[in-house]
Formats: structure tokens, sequence, C-alpha cells
């Protein structure tokens, strides 16, 4: 385990909130960074100081609200880097095809996976979306998630996929997480447009993506780039388009296949590429080259018994940084928790817990472009923390079927347990 240096920063002048007695792994670097003995300080909606609580003045100054963390651990929310929170219906039935047999893509190609939830996202009106991604969003407060990014993609036409965006932007007003959204268009071709992929990314290029940007509603481009969706010059062509409007990238890569997106992505500028088992060796070299970060979905791994891994070993050779994020869709990754991904992370990708901890923190920031504010634990970052009834930090990767979640700090707020807020 790696620990800093007590007292690393001078003492602050105004502060809201203290938190006392606690433990601490800031996460810095992607590291444990570990703080025994420690007192942290909030002032406003950032975190103003951490340091050892025999640093402490006493009495602690002015009339602000102390909460003793009686030793337990602190350590920043997680970030949540990759979810399709919104949608409707249920595809309950494909699991059992495929326990049956059948595979993700069989599946695809006869006009199910994807496309049946698209028929259940078109069909369910603003309201109704709304309803249904709370249910998911405020679960996932209560698992220690405080920031989440939301993709569009099961609307696939204009107005559905405005729809989509519509919500996640009435989610950022409803909740207290940090929600960060993306148009995914060009996630799988409408059946309206089958046979003539070209005229729906002429479509999603054209239409849809100016509209997104006149409406301000997303901030990243995602594609997904594969033999059952598109292929790599369509997704050239979508992120010359998003670049141009100033949108961020990122890209679903090498899941089922490799189509070599990944370097396409990487050279473009990506800030990350998310699934990617079936990358190459080079493919990772292009992703260092480029400080592109890799989205490990080890949720959708799992629930698609793939057993082919990503190449987490290049990614530690060439020191490229792992995110780790929930997936959180109907088809490929119903997991409603980072706790499972963490545990998912280690066993099935052979991360270490550190490793697993700083892709669902620090790592997950860097694939949103948010490493600046958000996933460690520093003078100065947001303060959004959560305080965990456990032994040791490893035990978030370790236990599994419990979610041992004191309370949950985003901007200095206690937003959860309800009884607990401020
Ligand atoms: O990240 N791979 C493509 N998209 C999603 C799955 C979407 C779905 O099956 O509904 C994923 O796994
Ligand atoms: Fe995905």
């Amino acid at each position: 385990m790696t620990t800093v240096p007590d007292n690393i920063n001078p003492f602050p002048e105004t502060i809201d909130r203290w938190f006392t007695n606690c433990r601490v792994a800031t996460m810095a670097d992607g590291q444990y960074g570990i703080m025994e003995n420690a007192a942290l300080a909030v002032s406003g909606e950032k975190i103003a100081w951490i340091g050892s609580m025999d640093a402490l003045p006493d009495p602690l100054p002015g009339p602000v609200r102390k909460t003793d963390c009686k030793n337990r651990w602190i350590l920043p929310g997680f970030v949540d880097c990759h979810t399709h929170l919104i949608w409707a219906g249920s595809r309950t039935e494909e699991f059992e095809m495929r326990l049956a047999g059948a595979s993700y893509a069989d599946i695809a190609t006869a006009g199910g996976g994807i496309f049946s939830t698209v028929k259940a996202t078109r069909a369910a009106d603003e309201d109704t979306l709304f309803d249904l991604a709370s249910r998911r969003l405020a679960h996932f407060l209560g698992q220690g998630i405080t920031t989440v990014e939301i993709k569009s993609g099961y609307g696939l036409d204009p107005a559905s996929e405005l729809k989509m965006l519509a919500v996640a932007g009435r989610l950022k007003e409803a909740f207290p997480q940090h929600i960060e959204a993306t148009f995914l268009g060009a996630h799988a071709l409408p059946p309206e447009f089958a046979g003539r992929p070209d005229d729906y990314i002429r479509q999603v290029m054209d239409v849809m993506l100016p509209e997104v940007k006149h409406q301000g509603i997303a901030t990243a481009v995602d594609v997904f780039c594969e033999n059952i969706a598109f292929s790599r010059n369509q997704t050239r062509q979508v992120f010359e388009k998003a670049k141009d409007l100033g949108f961020a990238l990122k890209l679903h890569a090498e899941q089922l296949s490799d189509s070599s997106g990944t370097a396409l992505a990487a050279e473009m500028g990506a800030l990350s590429c998310d699934h990617l088992e079936y990358l190459s060796v080079d493919g990772a070299k292009k992703m260092a080259d480029h400080g592109t970060v890799a989205v490990l979905l080890p949720g959708a791994f799992h629930y698609l018994k793939e057993t082919r891994v990503p190449p987490v070993d290049a990614f530690r050779q060439q020191t490229i940084p792992m995110a780790v994020a929930t997936d959180l869709n109907p088809g490929s990754s119903p997991v409603f928790s980072m706790l499972p991904v963490l545990n998912m992370a280690c066993l099935l990708f052979k991360l270490t817990c550190e490793q697993a901890l700083a892709g669902a923190t620090l790592h997950g920031a860097a694939a949103l472009g948010l490493a600046d504010r958000k996933g460690s634990l520093a003078p100065g970052k947001d303060a959004d923390f959560v305080i965990w009834d456990v032994d040791t930090p490893a035990d978030l990767c370790y236990l599994t079927g419990i979610t041992p979640l004191k309370q949950v700090v985003i901007g200095g707020k206690t937003v959860s347990p309800e009884n607990e807020r401020t």
C-alpha cells in the first residue's frame, strides 16, 4: 500500500465541514495514497484540506458541521464512465435465449438485442423514460457512484435520440450526481435503414450531430465500431464531424472482433476506447502514444460469457490508464453497482484491487476528461467522496452481496442516506 506524508498542504482559512477520525485512500496518481488517523475539511464544493488528526486545532474553529467517521474509510466517489442508463423494455428473454446457446451477435442479427430496446425506447414518452432512469440513478447513488456518464443510442432517429438526451438533461437537474451525456447515434443500424448504412451515417452527421450541438445536450460522441454495427470508415466520418463540432470522442471498440477501431480513435484524439477484448498489441501501442484511456467492462464480458480478455498486461506495460465501468444496459450488462464490477475486474481481468479501485475513480474520471476535478481526493478537487464501513479498501473488491456504505458526499453535501442529507 502506498502512503502519503501527513500535512502535505497548508491549513485553510474557510472551512464548512470537517470529517474527523477517518482513514483516507486518496487514489491520487491511481494509487491508494493511504492516510491513517486523518481528517478532511470541505470548503464549499471543494476539498480544502486533508491531513493528520494531530494537526487539527483544538477546539475546531467556527460553527461548522463535524462528522466523526469512527475510523472508517473515505474514498473518492465512484466515477461510472460508461453507461446506457436510459432505456425502456426488458431483455430478460434474451438472457434466457443466450443461456440456451444463442449468441449476442445471433440475437442482434435476428433483429433482437439493441433493436428490441430501440423499439421500446422509441415507444416510451419522455416522462416514462425519466421515471425509469431516475430509479436506476437513485440506486447508483446508494452504491457510491457520484459521477455518471449516460449515452443515448436506443433512439436511432433524430427525435428519439434527442428525447434520450433531453431525459439525461432532466436527470442532471434532478439528481446530485455529476452527469456527462454522450451522443451514441451510431450504436446500431435502425431497421428502416436496412442495407443503407451510409445513408444512416449521413443522417447522424448532417442532422443529429448539429442538432445535439445546437441544443448543447451532450459533451462527447461515441460509435459502436463492430461487424454487427459500423465500420472503421463510417466511424472515421462520424468522428471527423464530431471533432469539427467540438465534441470529445469515445469508442465502443474491439468488443466482439478486431476492427482496428481503437487505433483510429486514438489517432483522432479520443478520450477512451471501451471493451477492448479483441484489441491487438499494436492497437494498445496507439493508445499509449495518444494518451487514450482503456475502459474495461467486465460486466459485459461476464454476461456474454466472453472468453477472451482485454490485453491487460500490455496496458500495464505501456502504462495505459485502465478505467472500469458498469456499462449498465439491458442487454450485455444489467449491472447496477460498481462493487460487482470491481470484483469481476479482479477475478476475470486480473487487476489488483488497487488497480480496480483506481479504474473506478481516477481513471474513470480521465475517461471523461474530468481527472483534474474528480476521481481522487486532494485540496482543490471536488468534495465527492464516500464513507465506507470496511476494514480495508480492498474489501470493496473482495466482498459481494453487501454495500457497506455509510455516507455519500457530493460537492461537499451529504446526499445519501436520505436521513443524513444536508
Ligand atoms: O456496451 N456494445 C454495444 N453496446 C452495449 C450493449 C447495448 C445492448 O446490448 O443493448 C455495450 O455492451
Ligand atoms: Fe456500452
